[in-house]
């Protein structure tokens, strides 16, 4: 028996779980304020896409933005779209929409690079600010990217510091804050862990920080778009995040790069052309611009970003407390049947909604084949070694009954 049977809520969730049927499931798509979003999206007939947690689907109007800009802009205006165009204005345009989702200021968000590259620029800022503090600290369970370039940008800076990993959660970073909190220069975390969902309380952990006198840095690649955020409320220091998950971007599109505004006097570490105060004067003496336009570095993919634009475009007319309401009502369902009709399959997903993101995490010794065999009947999630099936529920686009199904393909499968 899974865990479903050791508390009344769980029992609760059994019950109603064993109850319901695909007719209910999809009276809740009938009623859904979002419905009108999935038609926004090229979704394949036949295919349950519980994967946009990794890669999100293709908006209608992001093709057609892209079919813009390479016939028209590139393939007419060609160079002149730099500026008819506004290409030269992407990365600071695309930053302030993204700014809106994720509770930044106008200003404080630029698009740009890759989120690994971002984290080594926001890493070596942060670094910056008290030259003598030593600690860098990671969850030991962070996504691999992160502790990559962590412990890349302390080599390259002559190994002046060190990568400390404690265990997740905010109580392991609490305690380790008040042994050594004297020492840490920052905190670079996740706030959705790629695998078990769990998510940090942000305004909780980020106070900790500050209160130490170290500065905070989080990897939002796994909550923007799914979740509200405020980072301004939360006063974060710096952050990025991917484009092509729950933003819908794109395969390999750019990523987002925020730093708050006390900290724009920083110099960045790949000071290139893009980030100069007059970068067409080719002046041979570098002058940083002023604002979040200086942390830029070479010239933006225009076409990756149009892409990136015109999804963050239609994620902006959606109510983010109705997506969010949305999100934790899928994965709510889709753990509920998975204990009731798959009590194989251990769920390392938190239960309690408020502390989720937005993927469900499931162990099984054959995941790959598991998977395999999901996929072979339409129902698209991914694994992570050695053991775990992801499901992602992007709530622009996931209805109540792919969850339904997938849960029945999963009972047949497991
Ligand atoms: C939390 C997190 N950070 C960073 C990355 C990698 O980002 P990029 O490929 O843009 O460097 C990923 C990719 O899945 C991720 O999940």
């Amino acid at each position: 028996m899974g865990s479903y049977g050791e508390t009344r809520a769980g029992i609760w969730r059994y019950h109603a779980a064993m109850t319901e049927t695909r007719d209910s499931f999809a009276a809740l798509d009938h009623a859904d304020p979002l419905q009108r979003f999935r038609a926004e999206f090229d979704l394949p007939p036949g295919v349950i896409y519980l994967d946009g947690n990794s890669l999100g689907a293709l908006p209608h109007r992001t093709r057609e933005r892209l079919r813009a800009v390479v016939d028209r802009e590139w393939g007419e205006g060609l160079i002149r779209s730099w500026g008819d165009a506004d290409w030269i204005g992407m990365p600071q345009r695309t930053g302030d929409k993204i700014a809106r989702l994720i509770g930044a200021h106008p200003g404080e968000v630029v698009v740009t690079d890759s989120t690994s590259v971002d984290l080594f620029k926001a890493l070596s800022l942060a670094l910056q600010v008290d030259p003598a503090r030593r600690l860098v600290v990671s969850d030991r369970n962070n996504f691999p990217t992160d502790l990559y370039v962590a412990e890349s940008l302390i080599a390259h800076l002559g190994a002046r510091h060190e990568l400390a990993l404690v265990d997740s959660g905010e109580a392991a970073l609490e305690a380790f804050l008040a042994s050594r909190g004297s020492e840490v220069a920052v905190v670079m975390n996740t706030h959705v862990n790629f695998t078990t969902a769990r998510m940090y309380d942000m305004a909780r952990a980020t106070a900790a920080i500050h209160r130490v006198g170290a500065v905070a840095l989080w990897d939002l690649s796994h909550s923007a778009g799914a979740l509200p955020l405020d980072l301004a409320a939360c006063d974060v220091d710096f952050a990025v995040g991917c484009g092509y998950k729950y933003l819908n971007g794109g395969p390999g599109a750019p990523a987002y790069l925020y730093v708050a505004k006390r900290f724009h006097h920083l110099r960045q570490p790949i000071a290139g052309w893009m980030g100069h105060a007059s970068p067409f004067d080719f002046s041979g003496q570098y002058r940083a611009a002023t604002g979040i336009s200086r942390y830029l570095s070479g010239t933006p993919p225009v076409i990756s970003m149009a892409a990136l634009e015109s999804s963050v475009d239609l994620m902006l007319e959606a109510p983010m407390a109705e997506m969010r309401r949305k999100s934790i009502a899928l994965c709510d369902a889709f753990i509920a049947l998975v204990e009731a009709k798959c009590p194989r399959l251990e769920v390392i997903t938190p239960r309690e909604g408020a502390v989720r993101g937005s993927h469900v995490s499931l162990r099984h010794p054959r995941s790959q084949d598991v998977m395999n065999a999901l996929i072979a009947r339409g129902v698209i999630g991914d694994c992570r070694p050695p053991d775990l099936l992801r499901f992602g529920f992007a709530p622009l686009y996931v209805r109540y009954i792919d969850v339904w199904d997938a849960v029945e393909a999963l009972v047949q499968v497991v």
